[in-house]
């Protein structure tokens, strides 16, 4: 029998495969058929702090307009009840998940004052998440902006919330840093315990036809699943925090690649939105299956067995490997001589 169990920030799982934050935790019945089909934990969509501070200003805007009126048609006022707010919804939630699920809940945050990271990242701790992810989805679009300041950006709100928060924080990062490995090195001292390699970002379109740019969501397929391998590999033994992968897993190949090259936790899911969470039992089975075919006694002893852990100068093995492959490659035959 093998051994499938990891442990990832603290959290002792029963297998390395975790559906990554996804409307899918806004409903208990998904939640919980998530983990009859083997979830070893799950990570809540994200608190989005701007929606928090749209909602409150429009209930102020009604408040206030409803007492504006003359003072004896108050009474005709529809009584609307107690007002729950998103956050009072988020929490719910988190605490609902939390009574009736076995499996660790991640929750996740994207904020955007300091103060909203701060309290929101409490408020998460004091409803029972067993970690938080911290969704810092930034594109970097102002030309006097630095990378540095950039990735202050990021350093400061960490700082903030390790000051009042106890929890396990893990920060899910975009690919575009210039330097990935310093970086996580800095997240790792300003107290993450984790990082999760990475965040999809939304792509804009333009449709040629109406010349309007358009935002629609794609989901990923696995050949985005090489670059997570890549900076995982890299990142395996350079750094002491726990490494999470998302993006791209859609089959047991590619999540045995990314914990060959480093990662504790394969995180998915455009594959579960696709094909449900019998998707997850079937990278499961396969799993185990590829395992034990090899002789594998547990999944720790594959973690990061094909990481460039040894190699000790990792960039320049990279270039090696690109100049070979450049240099090697003849245009097929048939189309050019
Ligand atoms: C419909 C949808 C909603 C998502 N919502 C969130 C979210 O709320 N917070 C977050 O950090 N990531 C969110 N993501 C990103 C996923 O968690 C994941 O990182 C990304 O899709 C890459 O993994 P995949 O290739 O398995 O889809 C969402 C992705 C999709 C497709």
């Amino acid at each position: 029998m093998i051994d499938l169990s990891t442990e990832f920030v603290g959290l002792k799982l029963k297998n390395p495969l975790v559906p990554s934050a996804s409307p899918l935790t806004k409903h208990l019945d998904n939640a919980l058929r998530l983990e009859d089909a083997g979830a070893a934990a799950l990570v809540m969509y994200s608190l989005f702090e701007e929606e928090l501070q749209a909602e409150e200003a429009m209930a102020e805007r009604f408040l206030m307009h409803a007492g504006l009126g003359h003072a004896e048609a108050d009474g005709f006022l529809p009584d609307h009840g107690p007002f729950q707010t998103g956050l009072e919804r988020y929490l719910e939630q988190l605490q609902t998940l939390k009574t009736r699920l076995e499996i660790p809940v991640i929750a996740s945050l994207n904020g955007v004052s300091r103060s909203g990271w701060v309290e929101l990242g409490q408020a998460m701790e004091q409803a029972g998440a067993d970690a938080l992810e911290l969704n810092v989805y930034h594109v970097a679009a102002d030309v006097s902006h630095s990378g540095d300041a950039v990735e202050a950006r990021y350093l400061d709100l960490l700082f903030e919330l390790r000051q009042v928060v106890k929890l396990p924080i893990v920060m899910k990062l975009s690919p575009y840093f210039s330097s990935l490995p310093h970086f996580v090195r800095q997240l790792e001292q300003a107290g993450a315990q984790g990082v999760t390699l990475f965040n999809r970002f939304v792509q804009p379109d333009i449709d040629l036809e109406t010349l309007t740019v358009s935002h629609a969501l794609q989901l990923s397929g696995p050949d985005e699943a090489l670059l997570r391998v890549r900076w995982l590999s890299i990142l395996f033994g350079r750094v002491k925090l726990d490494l999470a992968a998302s993006g791209g897993v859609h089959g047991h190949e590619d999540a045995l690649k990314m914990l060959l090259a480093g990662a504790g936790v394969v995180q998915l899911a455009s594959a579960l939105l696709q094909h449900g969470p019998e998707k997850l039992t079937a990278v499961l089975e396969g799993l185990t299956a590829w395992l034990t075919a090899r002789d594998y006694a547990s999944v720790r002893q594959l973690v990061g067995s094909m990481s460039q852990k040894h190699l000790r100068d990792p960039a320049a093995m990279e270039r090696a490997d690109y100049v070979h492959m450049i240099n090697r490659y003849e245009p097929p035959r048939g189309v050019w001589r």
